[in-house]
């Protein structure tokens, strides 16, 4: 199956990509297979998640997932954020090729170090 035009939109045009200054949170996940990584960062307000960036360093499902995944979380809660599944991002892209949402959706592991960073900061 090839990448359909919305992962292909999320892949040529990454929402929410880049660094950001003074992080609440920050969190790292990396695919030992592929050696893909994704960086999240993450600023919270009353329990929100009022910005996000992210920085990929792999392949088109891992870049275009990581655009999604920031979509989905921006403006959630903390809670809700974190019950995001890798699947529930497929999903909102309308799906990936067979194999690629175990090893390049990232999002979800990236968001949990995250916020167990904004955590232990702030307790
Ligand atoms: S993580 Fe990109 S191909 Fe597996």
């Amino acid at each position: 199956m090839p990448y359909n035009r919305k992962v292909m939109d999320h892949f040529m045009s990454p929402r929410n990509a880049g660094d950001m200054e003074s992080a609440d949170g920050v969190g790292k996940a990396a695919n030992q297979v592929d050696g893909d990584v994704v960086i999240v960062r993450i600023k919270v307000k009353d329990g929100k998640i009022s910005e996000v960036k992210h920085q990929v360093f792999g392949c088109a499902a891992a870049i275009a997932g990581s655009s999604a995944f920031t979509e989905m979380i921006k403006g959630k809660a903390l809670e809700d954020a974190l019950k995001i599944s890798r699947q529930d991002v497929a999903d909102y892209l309308g799906g990936l090729p067979e194999g690629k949402i175990g090893c390049s959706i990232l999002g979800p592991d990236a968001l949990k170090m995250a916020v167990d960073d904004y955590n232990s900061r702030n307790r």
